[in-house]
């Protein structure tokens, strides 16, 4: 294991079969996993934490994932879109409190109306802050031309999960969900000049490790540019429920792969911007992002929408609803050996390298 993560931390590439091992490690060998990750993290792209305020600004959605909470059937959401306003305001919030970005995340939708209304958004945001705040979006699989003109109007990042690389897997969890649209999605958000995010969840019933560290290759592949990983957490309206509900025993599983993946990530991709996602604290609200971050993490995402709509935009069961101050998310990566780093937008190095 110790051969693997040095072979990684020397700047070498890791094969299909040193992925796997990594992800397949036993509880004894992660400690020395996780230590090479931070490793890498603090040699590769430096051990600060980057802040980026999540506005989940509309939960209106066309598709029908059966593990999300949002999916168009589920009747007992109260849908909702923040008006321009608001989201401005929680904008103007984040760059006040020095976040690096804006992440805006809502629903898919392709209807012109929610296209404009997006760009009209992006393109006031980008006035705000001389460009020190970046602007990030997660809409979904749109058309070439849609992320075209969300890219002109400012926006510089674009997450787009590609949830799991398995075809299988892919066609049972997104019954109205193409797989090979979304990745020719992540191949042109890349080709319009966007830093670009993709990622998984991890612990899906049916999903293998040998699946995993196919989707690690993928990442490679891609050359995604951020990473965004969480855990499969149950909703009770969503239908994957169906697999059963979660015991403590599945949820520790679930983080413990999720940290491991987090780990094969950093030590794969050296140079990429990986977020300590907010399901790790649904699974465990004391430790889940102190974790992430001693895996090789080195974003965190506050939410920074009004507790009211928060509770609307309810993808999984224990979304974290409260509000944070600064100095709890100080705390957290105080905890975890990091530095808290504000007012710059943080960019992975291996952007700016490869489009220099
Ligand atoms: N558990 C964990 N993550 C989920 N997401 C959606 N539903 C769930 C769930 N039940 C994630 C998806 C999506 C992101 C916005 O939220 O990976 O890409």
């Amino acid at each position: 294991m110790k051969n693997i993560c040095e072979k990684s931390l020397a700047g070498n590439d890791l094969n299909s079969d040193e992925i796997l091992a990594l992800l397949k490690c036993s509880d004894e060998q992660f400690p020395t996993v996780q230590k090479y990750a931070c490793m890498v993290r603090d040699k590769y792209v430096g051990n600060a934490v980057h802040l980026r305020g999540l506005i989940e600004f509309s939960n209106f959605c066309t598709c029908d994932c059966r593990y999300c909470g949002i999916r168009k059937s589920n009747v007992h959401v109260n849908r909702y879109t923040m008006d321009k306003e608001a989201i401005l305001e929680a904008a103007h919030f984040s760059r006040n409190r020095g976040y690096g970005s804006v992440v805006l995340q809502s629903g898919e939708r392709r209807d012109e109306k929610f296209v404009s209304f997006v760009e009209d958004v992006v393109r006031e945001i980008s006035a705000i802050g001389d460009g020190e705040l970046g602007i990030t979006l997660s809409c979904g699989v749109q058309s070439p031309e849609v992320y075209r003109r969300w890219r002109d109007a400012g926006a510089n990042r674009y997450l787009l999960r590609i949830e799991t690389t398995d075809r299988k897997l892919f066609a049972a969890l997104h019954p109205d969900g193409d797989f090979d649209s979304r990745k020719e999605a992540l191949s042109a958000l890349k080709e319009c000049g966007y830093i670009t995010g993709t990622g998984v969840m991890t612990g899906l019933p049916g999903q293998t490790v040998e699946m995993l560290a196919r989707d690690v290759e993928y990442f490679r592949e891609l050359g995604a540019d951020m990473i965004g990983l969480g855990p499969y957490v149950t909703h009770s309206e969503a239908v994957l429920e169906e697999f059963g509900t979660d015991t403590p025993e599945r949820m520790r599983e679930r983080l413990a792969i999720t940290y491991r993946m987090l780990c094969a990530c950093r030590l794969v991709l050296r140079d990429v911007n990986i977020a300590s996602a907010t399901a790790l604290s649904a699974l465990d609200p004391e430790n889940g992002r102190v974790d992430g971050l001693l895996s090789g993490a080195n974003v965190v995402m506050p939410n920074t929408g009004s507790l009211k709509q928060r509770k609307e935009y309810d993808l999984y069961k224990n979304k974290p609803e409260t509000s944070e101050s600064l100095e709890d998310i100080r705390q957290s990566t105080t905890r975890a050996g990091c530095t808290l780093e504000l007012f710059t937008q943080g960019n992975p190095p291996r952007q700016v390298r490869h489009n220099a």
